[in-house]
């Protein structure tokens, strides 16, 4: 049982006039004119790299905010010493001993830190002040908690012992250390996945995407202010091929924690699979991946609030969520209302520096990004689709792309079947009575199956989508957007191409850090 007086992290409003403001708009001023130096963090002890790469804000690309050191061959060696050297004394503390480690780290999150995470997580990843808010606030506190009451659950699952014996069941970390390869787009994750293998026992080595270098370094500041000992967690910034190729040829390599895109974890699992007979165990491979997340309506549904759901759902943080919806399918009956709501309401939003406190969108993470997103733009305007709002990109200061909405009549359009990860939604408007063969569409028409969206009032319908799409969404939502899983209540995670579902914020993900020894004792 998850203890009654859990609560999730309330959001701070940000109000004009409101203390956090003032709060965020200082932590944002601190970073004015610096440039901040990333150093690896290996057994505690700073280490240059072999060079370092400059990082700039996606919003303001000639404004650099950081010097990221980057891991030579030896760092990752050193690494990979640090976090085994470090593993016995680990998993020999209690458990309630490194729980606090990671307590104390979400109280000084949710007090003292909050605004420098925010403003970290702002600055670099073109987050606005409510979405930094939503992630490197709350759900960042959010995991750090509820991590340890779902681990609490977990050493509490123990076997039946008849009379005359002792039966039990001895949660051991893993044989070997953990490798966390985390995101841009939540710093909440990037902390969560080096966190929950390190609350269970396991030593770390996390490789931080580089454009989220900002906000992930400042959270290994926060860990080592809540007394995480040395080693536990070794920071290691540097060219993704270079970290993997070498902390993947340790015999100790022992798991992935992995959110990234699907192509980079299909090759991570292959360099596994070869070299197996190496390792001391079948390493845990856990992945969250792509997605092509939809939102479906119904006939019978709201227009207003589907209208809302698309340009949440799709908008938000520039579509960079993994949640995000990007392939829409509309009832011709309600498409007039819902289209003039979308149009009006995209009308009136602002993008832009994300520092301008009125903006709801920033800029996409880099000129990779832009440069997709807006191809595929350019190629749905090639084909001839209908960009009903959007379509501008813009990277003269930042990266900035309108959130573009593209109609399609064919139902297996390119933006309806390929993650674009970016503000574009494409939608197609069925006939009322084609709504099983649009069931059958949303399911048939990507290989992904991470989040979805059924808008309807008839409960017929309801059920109906809900039995035929069940493994078309790791994360299904009825009559709410597709994004914005909250820790402790949506366990987060989807399968097919989008990953091996471990739900992020359960004990189904602890139980992956573990390799539980049975004891059997007689007497
Ligand atoms: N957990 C996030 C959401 O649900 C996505 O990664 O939006």
């Amino acid at each position: 049982m998850i203890s009654t007086s859990l609560r999730n992290e309330p959001m701070l409003s940000y109000a004009a006039g409101s203390p956090e403001r003032t709060d965020i708009r200082a932590a944002l001023d601190a970073h004015a004119g610096q440039v901040i130096d990333i150093p690896l963090v290996i057994n505690g002890r700073r280490h240059a790299g072999g060079g370092t790469l400059p990082l700039h804000a996606p919003h303001a690309h000639r404004r650099q905010l950081a010097a990221v050191s980057q891991a030579d061959v030896g760092d990752i060696a050193q690494a990979i010493v640090a976090a085994t050297t470090a593993q016995r004394a680990w998993a020999a503390m209690d458990f309630e001993s490194r729980a606090a480690i990671f307590l104390r780290a979400a109280d000084l999150l949710a007090g003292p830190w909050r605004q420098r995470l925010n403003a970290a997580t702002m600055l670099g990843q073109s987050k606005t002040v409510v979405q930094a808010e939503i992630d490197s606030a709350c759900e960042l506190i959010d995991f750090l908690r509820f991590n340890v009451a779902f681990a609490r659950t977990l050493l509490a699952h123990q076997p039946h012992s008849p009379d005359g014996m002792r039966n039990a069941l001895d949660y051991r970390p893993l044989e070997g250390f953990v490798y966390a390869v985390t995101p841009f787009n939540f710093t909440a994750i990037a902390g969560n996945l080096p966190c929950a293998p390190a609350l269970l026992g396991n030593t770390v080595i996390w490789k931080p995407a580089f454009t989220a270098s900002l906000s992930n370094y400042l959270f290994m500041e926060l860990l080592e202010a809540a007394g995480l000992p040395p080693g536990v967690i070794n920071f290691v910034p540097g060219s993704a091929a270079a970290v993997s190729d070498t902390v993947l040829a340790s015999r100790d390599f022992a798991g992935l924690h992995f959110t990234g895109s699907t192509e980079v974890f299909d090759a991570l699992w292959q360099q596994v699979a070869r070299r197996l007979p190496q390792y001391r165990s079948y390493p845990r491979l856990v992945g969250e991946t792509g997605g092509k997340d939809f939102i479906l309506a119904h006939a019978s549904a709201d227009a207003e609030a589907v209208a809302v759901a698309l340009l949440r759902g799709a908008f938000e943080y520039q579509g960079q969520k993994c949640s995000a919806a990007s392939r829409a399918y509309l009832p011709a009956s309600l498409w007039p209302r819902i289209k003039e709501r979308l149009l009006d309401d995209l009308a009136t939003l602002r993008m832009g520096d994300v520092e301008d406190f009125g903006n709801f969108m920033g800029a996409v993470i880099d000129l990779k990004a832009f440069d997709r997103v807006s191809g595929y733009i350019a190629g749905a305007q090639t084909a001839g689709h209908q960009v009903l709002a959007g379509g501008q990109c813009n990277d003269r200061d930042g990266y900035f792309i309108a959130p573009t909405v593209i109609e399609v009549s064919d139902p297996k359009a390119v933006t309806m079947r390929e993650e674009i990860f970016g503000p574009v939604l494409s939608l197609i408007v069925y006939p009322d009575t084609a709504w099983e063969t649009m069931v059958a569409e949303v399911d048939d028409t990507s290989p992904y199956a991470l989040t979805g969206a059924v808008f309807a009032t008839d409960r017929q319908a309801i059920a109906y989508a809900s039995a035929h799409l069940r493994a078309s969404a790791g994360n299904f939502y009825i009559n709410d957007k597709p994004t914005g899983a909250v820790v402790g209540q949506q366990p987060f995670g989807g399968a097919r191409r989008s990953g091996t579902n471990d739900k992020a914020g359960s004990v189904l993900n602890l139980q992956r850090w573990t390799s539980p020894r049975t004891i059997k004792e007689t007497w």
